[in-house]
């Protein structure tokens, strides 16, 4: 089998309550794993769960659970929050599987027999909150430290370490050679500007046991357990390792798995936040290089959302949360809203208001006008049998549909969504200019009216193909109150002409129903 297209989320910590950002990149990497389907690639799209560290070992303690316990009951909530937004992962991994400890200690075992990672003691300012040791370059101006580090205490203690510095000038060769390894732009000058301005230090990849037990063993130094950060960036290989990838395994061999190989590896896309470059652009790829393993195609790093113009914060009370949005609105409309707001790479500010402005101009008056009314018409005019072919429109559809396929395969989805609504304004319009109701009185216009209504139905039926990857659900329902029975999943349906005339379409019904508030 050829290599899949292979797409990732970063691991979200498992102590966390999934909010808004949890849902957004779950989102964005979901549309790139469903247009690339669409557009007729194998792919694979991985989430999961960071599931070691402190913070964790703490929170189950305080609850009298083991470690293990409190994880699997999150990680049930998490599951259930992904298939929430539907999203369509081909696994969930989980840095407590068997399978995934594999590979972390194949790696480090690999690393230390090459001389990569070394013993020494170290004494340094300790941020228990982000479990990272500080530098004194990370004080504030005045010497303080941040509140987001927590307590910061000095502490001594012997450490493994990994070598970085040797890599240094092949990494940033590496990324200027390479300019869409991370993108945006702004991201990538961001990751080049930190590694020409200092000369990197070694990582430290354990935590002493006797300190901190909840973490995948250093398997040739039993008092220590593996660095959070470097067991979970693992993951990313770690799966594709468990369902026989050839490239990894050749290098990471593991007998966990027996199935036939699936090619995944080197990974296509890597979507993860913009707090977290550092790890992805410049740890990740030295421990791969260091492992003989090829780099990722590409890291794709999103903006953080905030609320009313203010961090989100469960403590002030200022979060959205993407549960009670769907209950209220319907999964589509928040996919929609963040999709459509947010370009990937900026920041971005949620608004209940311009939630609903948007539901309403763009879903309600937009995009289900368009289709209610135009299936309502073909009903009543024509008892839903759609006419003889016209290609009034076609002119319009063949230029998005071009446009939308080279934006979909860049993944530039908010140019996705403005390029379809493009066809579908020009629909609406095209409804106020040709006005089937006033052809509707004259019979003398029926060939008109039939012209006009084929126009309608079948742009509607292109729509949900093109929209099928942002708003799967709506998609649908266009093509059920079609009268079409596959589902729009193909973009290679994206082709004018594909309703037959004859053909009798479904019961057509408001996609967005309208709310008064
Ligand atoms: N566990 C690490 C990632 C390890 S990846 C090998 C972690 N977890 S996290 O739960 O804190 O964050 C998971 C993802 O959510 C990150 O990519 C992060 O940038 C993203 N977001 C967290 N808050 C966010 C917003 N407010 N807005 C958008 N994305 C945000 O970091």
């Amino acid at each position: 089998m050829s290599k899949r297209f292979y797409i990732t989320t970063a691991i979200d910590y498992v102590n966390g309550q999934p909010h808004l950002g949890h849902a957004y990149e779950k989102i964005v990497a979901d549309v790139i794993a469903r247009s690339r389907r669409s557009l007729g690639q194998e792919v694979f799209f991985l989430t999961g769960l960071d599931e070691h560290g402190q913070k964790v070992q703490q929170a189950a303690q305080a609850k009298g659970q083991t470690p293990q316990a409190y994880c699997d009951e999150l990680a049930a909530q998490w599951q259930a929050f992904v298939v929430k937004l539907g999203i369509t992962n081909d696994d969930f991994v989980r840095t407590t599987q068997p399978r995934h400890k594999a590979v972390v200690q194949a790696m480090l075992i690999k690393l230390h027999a090459q001389g990569d990672v070394y013993k020494a003691p170290y004494r340094g300012w300790y941020s228990w909150k982000e479990e990272t040791f500080l530098t004194e370059k990370d004080r504030e101006p005045d010497g303080s430290w941040h509140p987001r580090w927590g307590e910061v205490k000095e502490l001594v203690e012997e450490n493994w370490y990994f070598r970085m510095a040797k890599h240094q000038q092949w990494l940033i060769e590496f990324i200027e050679a390479n300019p869409t390894f991370v993108q945006p732009d702004a991201r990538r000058n961001e990751v080049l500007g930190f590694l020409k301005s200092r000369t990197l230090e070694d990582l430290c990849i354990s935590r002493p046991a006797a300190r901190l037990n909840w973490g995948i063993p250093i398997p040739f130094d039993p008092d220590y357990v593996n660095y959070v950060w470097f067991d979970a960036l693992t993951n990313y290989v770690s799966v594709p390792v468990s369902l026989g990838d050839k490239t990894l395994s050749a290098v990471l061999p593991s007998t966990l798995d027996s199935r036939p190989a699936t090619e995944l590896w080197p990974a296509d896309i890597h979507v993860i936040g913009k707090d977290i470059v550092r790890f992805h652009a410049v740890y990740w790829p030295i421990m791969l290089r260091a492992s003989g393993i090829p780099l990722p195609k590409q890291v794709l790093v999103h903006g953080w959302w905030q609320k009313d113009g203010a961090p989100m914060s469960k403590t002030t009370g200022n979060v959205v949360d993407p549960v009670a949005v769907v209950d209220e609105w319907g999964v589509d409309a928040l996919r929609f809203y963040v999709l459509r707001e947010l370009d990937i790479g900026p920041d971005g500010n949620w608004t209940d208001a311009g939630f609903r402005s948007r539901y309403q101009a763009e879903l309600a008056n937009g995009l289900g006008n368009l289709v209610n009314r135009s299936l309502a018409m073909l009903k009543r005019y024509r008892n839903g049998v759609v006419p003889a072919r016209s290609d009034e429109l076609a002119p319009d559809a063949g230029k998005v549909i071009a446009d939308t396929r080279s934006l979909l395969e860049q993944s530039q989805l908010q140019a996705g969504l403005l390029s379809i609504w493009s066809l579908i304004n020009r629909a609406n319009q095209y409804v106020d200019q040709t006005a089937p109701f006033k052809l509707a009185k004259d019979p003398a216009n029926a060939k008109r009216l039939d012209e006009v209504l084929y126009n309608l139905a079948e742009t509607c039926r292109v729509l949900a193909v093109l929209l099928w990857p942002f708003i799967p659900g709506t998609a649908t329902k266009i093509y059920a109150q079609l009268g079409l029975a596959a589902a729009p999943e193909k973009f290679s349906a994206a082709t004018w002409g594909g309703l037959a005339p004859g053909h009798t379409i479904g019961e057509p019904s408001p996609l967005f129903p309208r709310k008064d508030v």
